[in-house]
């Protein structure tokens, strides 16, 4: 019975999805309203024509993500997104100017070429320009804009390969533009302005320091971990390994596991003394940006060393190890401290 449903999935979705680095391919296929994955800085992205409902539906369909979450669209420039708008603050032309292209995401009040499908009914629109030259070249080869997600199954970690998104998507969509590993390693920073207060949605490869400095004034952070947050990709279970993770003092979980077998992630020398069936590193030398980078793979690979839990300790909460503590603390399995 299961054999049967596993082959009624697959049918739903086979394909062959070939990973290459043809810029022409990928643009032939946009244009037909087919789904690419495309590399950007942060991590691989699923990209689809933003303009056209149908290939936007796809988007949905190969994450099996809810269409209540609504998708990031991806501009070369700044210079493209008032057409797509119907108003950008003044304060964002400030953080725009110090951190695009990169890694943060702008909420903007959309206009009606924007799909409703593409906000999930939100009257605003995230807007991400990215860094990464490939990412660059298509945008500019298109007349059009790329909504595009993490390109992951929904619910698990972001990819930061095209072999990421093969072992995720591969079956589901045609072609991986391979870019090499993502420099960042974790999603865009998404900002907001309501009520004349500026906002930290999601914590990213931005740090929440550096846009203070630039605005000068208060950053307020509500990243909230409800059944229905602002930002659903802040749902309070995600990025989650298949292996139960556990985050906390390591010296201390890894105590209360004695007599299993524990695959650890470390940061710097915070893992000293043990003796797990698998250890690995985040940054030896302890650098928040190196660890960022290494992140979703680290979970990935401690997934596949088949220990019976995953421990990990919390990183410094400063700069982007807020970002990392946050994504660790949504990979993590209820109830921490071990059961
Ligand atoms: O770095 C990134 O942001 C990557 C790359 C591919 O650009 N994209 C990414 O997309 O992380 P995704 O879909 O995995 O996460 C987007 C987050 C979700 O939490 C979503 O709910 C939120 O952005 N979001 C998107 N549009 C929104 C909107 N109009 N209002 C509020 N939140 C929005
Ligand atoms: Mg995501």
């Amino acid at each position: 019975m299961k054999k049967k449903n596993r082959e009624a999935n697959n049918s739903n979705h086979r394909m062959k999805t070939i990973i290459g680095t043809d810029l022409e391919l990928a643009r032939q296929l946009l244009e037909a309203g087919e789904l690419v994955a495309i590399p950007t800085e942060t991590v691989y992205g699923l990209a689809a024509n933003a303009l056209n409902p149908d290939a936007v539906v796809k988007v949905f369909a190969a994450k099996d993500r809810p269409s209540f979450n609504p998708l990031i669209v991806h501009v070369a420039s700044w210079q493209d997104v008032p057409q797509y708008v119907l108003d950008i603050p003044d304060d964002f032309h400030r953080l725009a100017e110090r951190f695009t292209p990169g890694a943060i995401t702008f909420l903007l009040p959309k206009n009606n070429r924007i799909p409703d499908l593409v906000t999930a009914g939100s009257p605003k629109v995230a807007v991400r320009i990215p860094a990464h030259p490939l990412a660059q070249a298509l945008l500019r080869k298109l007349p059009f804009l790329l909504a595009a997600p993490s390109a992951n199954p929904f619910g698990y970690a972001s990819p930061t390969t095209a072999r990421h998104v093969l072992d995720g998507l591969g079956g589901r969509i045609p072609y991986i533009l391979d870019g090499g590993p993502c420099q960042v390693g974790l999603e865009s920073t998404i900002v907001d302005i309501a009520e004349g207060e500026f906002i930290i949605r999601r914590k990213g490869g931005v740090a929440v320091e550096d846009i203070a400095a630039v605005l000068g004034g208060p950053v307020f952070v509500r990243v909230g971990a409800d059944e229905h947050p602002v930002a659903p990709g802040q749902l309070k279970r995600h990025y989650a390994t298949r292996t139960p993770l556990f985050v906390g003092d390591l010296q201390e979980l890894a105590g209360r596991s004695a007599g299993r077998e524990i695959c650890v992630i470390a940061f710097g020398n915070n893992a000293e003394g043990l003796q797990p069936k698998c250890l690995l590193q985040l940054s030896g030398q302890g650098s928040l940006a190196e660890a960022a980078r290494n992140l979703f793979a680290v979970l990935r690979q401690a997934d596949h060393c088949e220990a019976s839990v995953i421990l990990a300790g919390w990183v410094p909460e400063e700069g982007l190890g807020t970002a990392i503590n946050d994504r660790l603390r949504r990979a993590a399995h209820d109830p921490l401290p071990l059961p």
